[in-house]
């Protein structure tokens, strides 16, 4: 069995890339940022191939990588591999637009929202949904392009200067706001198990709650380590560049979790992570972010008491039914 590991960021594979390496002898890295693929199907040389893409955009990265790696997906699983986290996951992560239409499959709750690829669209989809409103890209990731319109003439001024962003493929959706406890809560499992769970307090106007380093699409910004504040005169941490300040860990309900583990299973995904409010207006939870890959929280094993780089190469074993 040739099994292929699929990632693009080096920051968030190092380490998980040597402890797959060191248990897995032989498995091939491939790096997605730099793919060249032999369309022959004849010539896919993996059986398995471990996908660990996050297609977000970013500044230093062309955006049609994230098209690449959708055909990339599609020809190994067409090739006849087996691929962890396939093309449908990889789909539907790169989605909000098919997100929303599995949390409603499932009937679970998510923000309302309207599929638009016309800047000017968004003005009766906001109309229909009831301001404020959220507008994102369906290619996100990291928070970005997201914008929040408060009223209706904000969004007209966003929209007659053609200012939302609706990502690389320049599609988005219109999304109902969600009130919420003041958290942002991240639940991932590993098949049928939870992996870890966190919470993170909301930062007003910010967007992105990407958990790991260096995961910002913007150009860094400055902050001072939140949980231990900058001495006088210094030591100020550059890691923390997005609103990822706070992180706890916390335990999901038993409802929560099984729900999270239906949005996997029913997204096509072996694994990953989903994001979901504490809604105030309704008392539930609220449904908003499926994540295919896991880029793993920082000082993963500080703040979880496991190494993540481990158990996820248990569970890797464990599906592959490998000794490893
Ligand atoms: N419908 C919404 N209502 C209120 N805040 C939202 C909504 N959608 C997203 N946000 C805020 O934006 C952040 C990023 O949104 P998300 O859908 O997770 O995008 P990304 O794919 O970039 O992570 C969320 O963590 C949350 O803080
Ligand atoms: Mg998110």
């Amino acid at each position: 069995m040739r099994i292929a590991f699929l990632y693009e960021h080096p920051t968030w594979s190092d380490q998980l890339l040597l402890v797959l390496q060191r248990r897995i002898p032989g498995i091939v890295p491939v790096n997605v940022a730099e793919l060249r693929f032999d369309t022959d199907a004849n010539s896919c040389e993996f059986s398995v191939a471990i996908n660990r893409i996050n297609i977000m955009p970013s500044a230093d990265r062309l955006p049609q990588v994230v098209f690449q790696t959708q055909h990339y997906l599609n020809w190994l699983e067409q090739s006849g591999a087996r691929v962890i986290n396939g093309s449908r996951a990889h789909a539907i992560g790169s989605s909000k637009a098919m997100q929303n239409g599995v949390f409603s499959s499932l009937n679970l709750a998510y923000p309302n929202g309207i599929a638009i690829y016309r800047q000017e669209d968004a003005m009766d989809a906001a109309k229909q949904i009831g301001y404020p409103v959220i507008i994102k890209p369906n290619i996100g990731g990291s928070g970005s392009g997201i914008g929040l319109y408060e009223n209706r003439s904000e969004l007209e001024q966003a929209v007659k200067f053609k200012a939302l962003d609706l990502g690389v493929d320049r599609t988005g959706i219109v999304q109902q706001y969600i009130r919420s406890d003041g958290f942002v809560y991240r639940v991932e499992v590993l098949g049928d198990a939870l992996f870890y769970s966190i919470k993170q307090p909301l930062v007003a106007g910010e967007f992105n709650y990407c958990a790991a380093d260096g995961c910002s699409t913007d150009e860094p910004k400055q902050v001072v380590n939140v949980e231990q504040p900058a001495r006088e005169g210094g030591d100020l941490d550059f890691r923390r560049i997005n609103g990822a300040g706070g992180i706890q860990t916390h335990n999901p309900a038993p409802t929560i979790l099984n729900n999270v583990i239906r949005i996997i299973k029913a997204s096509g995904a072996d694994f990953g992570g989903v994001e979901y409010f504490m809604d105030t207006d309704t008392g539930q939870p609220c449904y908003y972010d499926f994540n295919p890959y896991s880029n793993f929280v920082s000082d993963g094993e500080k703040l979880l008491g496991f190494s993540p780089e481990q158990r996820f190469a248990d569970f890797v074993c464990r599906i592959l039914n490998i000794d490893c």
